[in-house]
């Protein structure tokens, strides 16, 4: 068994993982210390490592199966990883450029993903995480109060809906990747918007300002005010760390218990990543964890 070295970056979230190579089978005492710095630090990160896309799958199969993006392609030969491109020459949008957290609009969203630095910018293209965790524990009482019995609609359907002008609505369109839109976008999922991780047995805020549409029962003119005052909240700076890319980095964030924000400021320079994504379970409400800890 090897042992791990766990750094944390940031007081919020983050830790650096030393003494793990991830081109190689890893045994289950390392996976369990793996594991446990996933669930202690929300998102971690691995250096100077070298993978192949079987190799990058071989890693995530340990934490479940693969999600294939519904409207960005994969790679034709491994469809469930997925390329997160930005070409030198293109001074457009770039993937993942606004506070979110990935797939929300899926009735099981992502447990995490996994992203892999091919190509990284020599300076800029950093991803900003945000603690969900703290974004709920730092609620007042009486907000927390509110908040725990209430649903929130999710829906692909600003950034992938059938009206091409709603993914300028949220930032300049992306051109290095192969993305679609369509009918499919538009349709809404209700989740609760405190949500209960089994694994740390805490509650996160569970809503994020691209696929949060609506609370559940409210209209979206109604929803908006409250909605962007728990958007601003969930990524105040004390609840982020911030991760400075090299070729060969990794980044594994739990997609659960974090936003994250890849910053566009590298116009000029490549940026290649291959990401891979884990389906989740159907969020938790605290009352579903209250049941299953009694269970
Ligand atoms: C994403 O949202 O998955 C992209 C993150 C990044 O490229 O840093």
């Amino acid at each position: 068994m090897s042992s791990i070295e766990v750094s944390p970056i940031a007081g919020a979230l983050g830790a650096e993982i030393q003494g793990v190579d991830l081109s190689q089978p890893l045994d289950e005492a390392t996976m369990a210390q793996v594991r446990k710095a996933f669930a202690d630090h929300v998102v971690i990160f691995f250096r100077d490592q070298k993978i192949s896309p079987e190799q990058h799958l071989a890693f995530g199969a340990h934490f479940g199966e693969f999600d294939i993006h519904r409207f960005a392609a994969g790679l034709p030969d491994h469809p469930e990883v997925m390329p997160v491109v930005k070409e030198a020459d293109d001074s457009g949008g770039n993937f993942g450029g606004l506070w979110h957290s990935d797939v929300t609009f899926y009735e099981k969203p992502a447990l995490g993903s996994i992203l892999y630095a091919l190509d990284a910018p020599a300076y800029g293209g950093d991803t900003m995480f945000s603690s969900q965790y703290l974004a709920y524990e730092t609620l007042s009482d009486g907000m927390k109060e509110m908040l725990e019995g209430m649903t929130a609609m999710h829906s692909a359907k600003r950034v992938y809906g059938n009206q091409g002008t709603s993914i300028n609505r949220y930032g300049p369109q992306v051109k290095s990747m192969e993305i679609r839109t369509g009918d499919d976008a538009e349709a809404e999922m209700e989740h609760p918007v405190i949500r209960y991780i089994p694994e740390s047995g805490r509650r996160c805020l569970f809503v994020n300002p691209v696929y949060t549409i609506r609370f559940s029962g409210w209209t979206e003119e109604e929803s908006k005010p409250l909605l962007d005052f728990l958007c601003t909240h969930a990524v105040r700076p004390e609840h982020t760390c911030r991760f400075q890319w090299e070729t060969g980095s990794i980044a594994f964030w739990d997609n659960r218990a974090a936003q994250h924000y890849a910053l566009n400021d590298y116009h000029g320079q490549r940026r290649e990543m291959h990401r891979v994504t884990i389906v989740g379970e159907r969020p938790m409400s605290i009352q579903d964890g209250e049941r299953a800890k009694a269970a």
